[in-house]
């Protein structure tokens, strides 16, 4: 498109351009409304992934068929159909579903009425695609740049160091210079002035008033350090353990678009949320052995660095690859646990998640882009407070509040209402 834009500017500039305009916005038009309906293989990656890899491979059976080039296999209409739901089509007695559903000796695929047409139609631009061989060219083209790339570094680093040297005899000539010119003036250096004077430790400790600034700014430094280190206990912002699998935040809630919800459900109807259990792990992973996603070299994950960690997932459930069973030999995984107030403070998720409507990440930061997981929040009294102080309870669609809303805010006399002011100071709703 850009090329072509190009070309027409060039074109715009010749001839009479205003003749041509109506020509130049049709076919920009046309060019636009193509881009919008090509398909988009990473958004299908990404929704294949966290919708259906669960039970599909792309190139083997595992619960499902395997569906790479599924859509030169059946007309597109149908696949819609039966991906939004599979069940009604086998009900309705379909030719083709049945008999795919009976060749899964009656399999039921889940049913994604969420999903809207475009959204399957780049899942199949993803099943349809094949990667291109990898260009045998490349790396030998990288390893040949790097040496090159080292050597004007040393370039560099050795031209600094001989303008250095350069500006180092320079200063040195001047020094000498004005020295002979001073000594031909009949100035005198180091003169005898200096044997008379107090060394400066003694006038120093013969000054009471210096002595005592000294003491006071010694005492007030150390209280303030002391200070600062006491109120830092227990507060662990940034705290991010190794955890015993290294689990990727980014990989399953950013790249693949898992919900929170999907692992940590029990955010939304109670006090914790919880960390899932392995066999939610294994709904997905029985089928992704592998991880084929990207990778960062410059931080040492590399695709086999990720495999292996979903080895170690393995080895936790007893997952025998080989057989694909159980074999009953569990190893539970310690995760670290981060966030974690004192047992004094009551917290509770339903309230903020559920009643409040506040996202996950308002407290926890910018998770779907964490490699690995930390605390985000200082979790402190003051952090609470300030929320509370700030933000207003949604009262909207909220039956519960609707009464006490009204009441509360002709008592205040504003028409929105603080958490604060609904009591979200009061030191027993948070403290035991
Ligand atoms: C709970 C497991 C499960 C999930 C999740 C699932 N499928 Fe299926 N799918 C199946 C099973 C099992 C079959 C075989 C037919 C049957 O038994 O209903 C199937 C069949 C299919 C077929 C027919 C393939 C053929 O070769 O005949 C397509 C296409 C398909 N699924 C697409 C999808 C897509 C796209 C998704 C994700 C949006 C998805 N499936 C998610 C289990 C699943
Ligand atoms: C596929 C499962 C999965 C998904 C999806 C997921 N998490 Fe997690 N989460 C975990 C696991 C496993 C841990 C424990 C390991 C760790 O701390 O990295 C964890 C840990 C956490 C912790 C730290 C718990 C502690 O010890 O204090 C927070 C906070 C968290 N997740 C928030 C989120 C949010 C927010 C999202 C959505 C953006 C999300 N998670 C999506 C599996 C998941
Ligand atoms: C909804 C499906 C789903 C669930 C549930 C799930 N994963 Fe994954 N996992 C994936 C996908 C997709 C990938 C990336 C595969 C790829 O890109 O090739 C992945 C990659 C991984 C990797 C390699 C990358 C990384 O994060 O280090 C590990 C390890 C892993 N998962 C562990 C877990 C653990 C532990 C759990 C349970 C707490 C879990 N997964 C739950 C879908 C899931
Ligand atoms: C209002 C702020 C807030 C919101 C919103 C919030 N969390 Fe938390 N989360 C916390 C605090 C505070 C803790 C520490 C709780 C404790 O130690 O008792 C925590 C702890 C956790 C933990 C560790 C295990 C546990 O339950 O103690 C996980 C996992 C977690 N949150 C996930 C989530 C997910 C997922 C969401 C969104 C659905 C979410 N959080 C929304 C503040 C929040
Ligand atoms: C992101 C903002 C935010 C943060 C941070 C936050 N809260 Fe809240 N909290 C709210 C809101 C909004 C409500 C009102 C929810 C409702 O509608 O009931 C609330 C309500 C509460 C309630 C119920 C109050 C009542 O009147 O019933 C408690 C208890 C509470 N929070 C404790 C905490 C604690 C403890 C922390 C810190 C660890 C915390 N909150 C951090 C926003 C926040
Ligand atoms: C919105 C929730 C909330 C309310 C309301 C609240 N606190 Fe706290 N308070 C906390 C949290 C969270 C901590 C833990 C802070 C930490 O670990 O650093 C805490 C800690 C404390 C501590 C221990 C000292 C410290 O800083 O660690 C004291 C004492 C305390 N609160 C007193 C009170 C009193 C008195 C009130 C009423 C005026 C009150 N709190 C109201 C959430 C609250």
């Amino acid at each position: 498109m850009k090329v072509e834009f190009n070309h027409q500017l060039t074109y715009m500039l010749e001839s009479s351009f205003l003749a041509k305009l109506p020509l130049l916005f049709f076919s920009l038009c046309f060019s636009v409304v193509l881009n919008a309906q090509e398909p988009d293989i990473q958004k299908g990656k990404s929704l294949f992934n966290a919708n259906c890899a669960a039970c599909h491979k792309l190139n083997k059976r595992a619960v499902g068929p395997a569906l790479a080039g599924v859509s030169s296999k059946y007309d597109k209409e149908w696949l819609y159909s039966w991906i939004k739901n599979s069940t009604a089509m086998v009900k309705s007695g379909d030719a083709q579903a049945v008999a795919i559903y009976e060749e899964y000796n009656g399999s039921v695929m889940t049913s994604f009425p969420q999903l809207s047409d475009e959204d399957i139609d780049n899942i199949l631009a993803y099943t349809d695609y094949t990667p291109p061989a990898p260009a045998a060219g490349t790396q030998a083209v990288e390893v040949a740049a790097a040496p090159e790339s080292s050597a004007t570094n040393d370039l560099i680093l050795a031209v600094l160091m001989l303008v250095l040297a350069a500006l180092v005899t320079m200063l040195f000539l001047v020094n000498k210079t004005l020295r002979k010119i001073a000594a031909a003036n009949g100035v005198e250096f180091m003169n005898k002035e200096k044997q008379s004077r107090t060394p400066l430790w003694k006038a120093y400790a013969q000054n009471p008033f210096l002595v005592f600034v000294t003491v006071i700014f010694l005492l007030l430094s150390s209280a303030y350090v002391g200070y600062s280190y006491i109120m830092q206990v227990g507060i662990d912002q940034g705290y991010m353990p190794i955890q015993p699998i290294h689990y990727s935040h980014k990989i399953h809630a950013g790249d693949n678009q898992i919900e929170c919800k999907y692992c940590h459900s029990s955010a939304r109807v109670s006090k914790h949320s919880g960390i899932p259990s392995l066999n939610v792990c294994m709904n997905c992973h029985m089928n992704i052995a592998e991880y084929n996603g990207e990778e960062d070299l410059e931080k040492g994950y590399t695709k086999e660095f990720y495999t292996n960690e979903i080895k170690k997932l393995y080895k936790a459930v007893g997952w025998d690859e080989q057989t694909q069973s159980y074999t009953g030999d569990t190893q539970p995984v310690k995760w670290i646990r981060i966030h974690n107030l004192p047992d004094f403070v009551y917290f509770n998720h339903a309230q903020h998640v559920s009643v409040a409507g506040i996202e996950c990440q308002k407290c926890h930061g910018p998770v779907e882009e964490m490699e690995i997981m930390y605390q985000h929040s200082s979790l402190t009294m003051g952090w609470c407070i300030n929320c509370h102080r700030e933000t207003n309870v949604k009262v909207k669609d909220n039956e519960y509040y609707t009464k006490i809303h009204e009441e509360l805010s002709k008592k205040y006399g504003v028409d929105k209402l603080t958490a604060a002011q609904m009591g979200g100071l009061e030191c027993g709703k948070c403290h035991y």
